[in-house]
This record gives structure tokens, sequence and C-alpha cells, in this order.
């Protein structure tokens, strides 16, 4: 047991070997099995970039079909989990109105629960790709006070979530094959990061041979916060605020300078990234085109432009090589496709599922690996004597 090393926030401890995505962060580059993310955000579709992550390769036709029509199969809810959310108040957030549905799913699907099962595991895996959407959907719908929808299998998978979502029983949803595609894009380019706070918690829950729903659910949790994928939403509420409340930006980038308390430039910094982040390349694309093609002219995407602006020629961000994530424009392009604030992190969690169950399922496949357990630098008393408590 020997020495302990300190690595508060594992900035530089290797959890596990992975030959699922790769990062440069001084580079600025992001590869899912090889594959650079700017390829596959343009000419892949979210399905197919699911599959790649879990079974290793681009599918045939063959396979993507056989994949997405078995998804299809599965996408409705157990009525008796229905009922769940009529049991959360209105007002909660969808996080961890998803959380725990995720984690009720080890309830209903008791066949699926072995995580050395190869059938179970592919199961488990279907299962949660069909229905996380969905769970997704009625969180929503439940926030509004809206009727939840069946899934439509005739659409894709995007296309019956957006329906899900924004339709009513008894109309036709026209889905706009704009959104579609951006929706489908953003879920791309958020489906895989590596050994992030919450894939590593998938991997740790995991590591203990909790079943994959578990894994997840304690997954989604870890993404709720604001460091992590919250990040999202609260880009959007501080733009938000500086739009509200007339903030002077280089006054509001000052303040972040300062550390004012609470005042942090959301949507920038990343871990790993100390370049531009790929993504955020991408995403902010991807905002000027659909706010463009939606007809929405959105003040708030002027004010991050400005915001990413000035901060990339201060001196402060250059030096910490602070840069945009790909979560500093996300929120713009959700709230013009008439997402509310605090469905944007349920949308990450959408995105980020698949590279969860490759992460699992890598963990659980190698033979190599051991139960999570990281140790400590003990700061306590050192031995006393228990004191009655007539004595304190
Ligand atoms: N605004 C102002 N200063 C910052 C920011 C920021 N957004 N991010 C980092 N810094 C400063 C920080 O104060 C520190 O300065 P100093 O060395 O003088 O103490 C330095 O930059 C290094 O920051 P850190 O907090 O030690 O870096 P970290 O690797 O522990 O944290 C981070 C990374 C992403 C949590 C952080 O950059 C942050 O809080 N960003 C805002 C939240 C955010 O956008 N999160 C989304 C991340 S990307 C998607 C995802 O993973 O979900």
């Amino acid at each position: 047991l020997g020495v302990i090393t300190l690595d508060s926030g594992f900035t530089n401890t290797g959890s596990t070997t992975s030959a699922i995505t790769y990062i440069d962060g001084d580079a600025g580059i992001l590869r899912y099995r090889g594959y650079p993310i700017e390829q596959l955000a343009e000419k892949s579709t979210f399905a197919e970039v699911s599959y790649l992550l879990i079974n290793g390769e681009l599918p045939t036709a063959d396979q993507l079909n056989t994949f997405t029509s078995r998804i299809k199969r599965h996408t409705m809810l157990h009525e008796d989990l229905k009922r769940f959310f009529d049991g959360f108040p209105r007002d909660a957030h969808p996080m961890p109105v998803l959380s725990s549905a995720v984690s009720a799913l080890s309830t209903f699907y008791q066949d699926s629960l072995d995580p050395f099962n190869q059938e179970q595991v592919e199961l488990s895996t279907v299962r949660l790709l069909a229905k996380l959407p969905t769970v997704a959907a009625y969180a929503y719908k439940k926030s509004v006070g809206q009727p939840y929808l069946y899934p439509d299998n005739s659409l894709g998978l995007v296309e019956n979530f957006l329906r899900m979502s924004f339709g009513f029983p008894a109309e036709p949803y026209e889905v706009n094959p704009v959104l579609a595609k951006a929706l489908d894009q953003l879920l791309i380019l958020h489906a895989d990061h590596e050994q992030n706070c919450s894939t590593s918690t998938v991997r740790l829950v995991g590591s203990s041979h909790a079943n994959l729903f578990a894994s997840v659910s304690a997954g989604i949790n870890s993404l709720f916060g604001p460091l992590h994928g919250g990040a999202n939403q609260a880009v959007l509420e501080m733009l938000e605020k500086i739009d509200r409340e007339g903030l002077d930006i280089k006054e509001f980038v000052t303040r972040v300078k300062n550390r004012e308390p609470g005042v942090r430039l959301m949507g920038f910094g990343h871990r790993v990234y100390k370049n531009y982040d790929p993504r955020a390349a991408l995403v902010k694309k991807t905002a000027d085109q659909v706010l463009t093609e939606l007809g929405v002219n959105d003040r708030l995407l002027d004010l991050a432009k400005q915001l990413e602006e000035i901060a990339l020629s201060d001196d402060y961000f250059i030096e910490r090589k602070l840069y945009p994530n790909v979560d500093f424009y996300t929120g713009l392009i959700y709230k013009a496709m008439g997402f509310p604030t605090r469905m944007f992190t349920v949308l990450f969690a959408l995105g980020r599922l698949p590279g969860w169950i490759a992460q699992w399922r890598e963990m659980i496949q190698d033979p190599s690996t051991k139960i999570g357990r990281p140790r400590q630098v003990y700061t306590g008393y050192t031995e006393r004597d228990y004191v009655d408590l007539s004595a304190r």
C-alpha cells in the first residue's frame, strides 16, 4: 500500500485504458474510434455513431437497419413507468426525473440486469437507447402539463423524439428537417468524451458490477452539475442575466477575472482542451445556420459572440488557455428549437448515452478491471477516547 499520491480532481491520473475516444487537448482533436469528429458530424448520423461507439466499427447498411429496427421495437415505456411522471412536482427539474426513471428500469427489466450475460447486455443497451428519448420527452411534457404521446416508430429516432416533445395527440406533427438534422448533429457531438466526470462515474459504479441501468442513472446525476453538462443551462442563464440587467460585457468579464463569488464565464474552459474545443467550433456554425433558417434574431447570440471576442483577446483567458467549450453555443440552438432552458442538459444526456454504454461495456468486458476504489490522505484526528454524553 506504500505512499499514496494525491491527485485531487484526477488531473493527471489515468483510470483506465480505452480504445473508444481519442482527444488531443493541445491540438483540439477529437476522434471516435479513430474517425475525426468533423467528418462524423458532417457525414454520419447519431444512430450510426451510437453503433460505432458501442461496437467499434461503422455498421454496414444491414447492420444499421437491424440496429435501428431493434431500437424502434423498444421505444414505448411500460404503462406503470409512465405513472412515475405523475408523482413528480410539475416544476421538477427534468434531470433528476430522467435519472430516477432510468434507475427504475432496473425494476421493470429484471431479465436484462446481468452484466456478464452478453445477450442481456445487448437487451439493456437497446432498451436504454430506445427508452431514454421517450423518458426525456415525457419529462418535458410533464413540465408543461401536456399529454404524453406514444412513440411513432415510422419516424426516424430524432424525428420521433421531436414529435413526442412538441406534438399533440390529435394533430399531425410536421418535423422540420433542418431542426432534426441539427439535433442529430448535436447528439453526435456529445456522444462520447473519454473519461469525463459522468463517464468516470458510470465506469466506477459499474466496476462494482452494478447493472447498466444503475450505472447510467448515476452518470445522469453526475452530468446534472453546472461544471459538467449543466453548463449549457448555466450559459443561457448567464446570457439572459447580462441581457435582462443590461450589464456591460466588458464589466462582466472584469468581474469574472476578479473572481467575484459565483461569477465564472460559463461555457468557457476545459480540463483537457487547451485550444479551441473542436465541438464548439462546429456548434457555433450550426447555431448560425439554425437561427438563420428559423428566422430567429436572438440578441443572446450577438451577446455570446461579443463575450467570446472579448474573452479571447484578454490576457486572463489567453494565459489560462480558456476557450469556448461545447456548451457555449448549444443552448442558443436548443432555445431556438423551442426547448426550455431546463431541458438543455437532458439533451446532453441523450447524446452522451451511447458513450456511457460503450465505456461501461468496455469496462465490464476487460478482465483486468478491478473495482474502483481510490485511496485518500487522512487529515483528521489521531486516536482519541470516547467521552460520555453527560460529560460533553
Ligand atoms: N471562467 C473564469 N475562469 C476560469 C474558467 C471560467 N469558465 N474556467 C477556468 N478558469 C480559471 C480558473 O479560475 C483557474 O485560474 P487560476 O489558475 O488562476 O486559479 C484556471 O482557469 C484553471 O481552471 P480550473 O478550474 O483549475 O480548471 P479545471 O480543469 O479544474 O476545470 C472546468 C475545468 C470546465 C470545470 C472549468 O473551466 C469551468 O468551471 N468552466 C465553466 C463551466 C463549464 O463551462 N463547464 C463545461 C465543460 S465542457 C462540457 C462538459 O464537460 O460538460
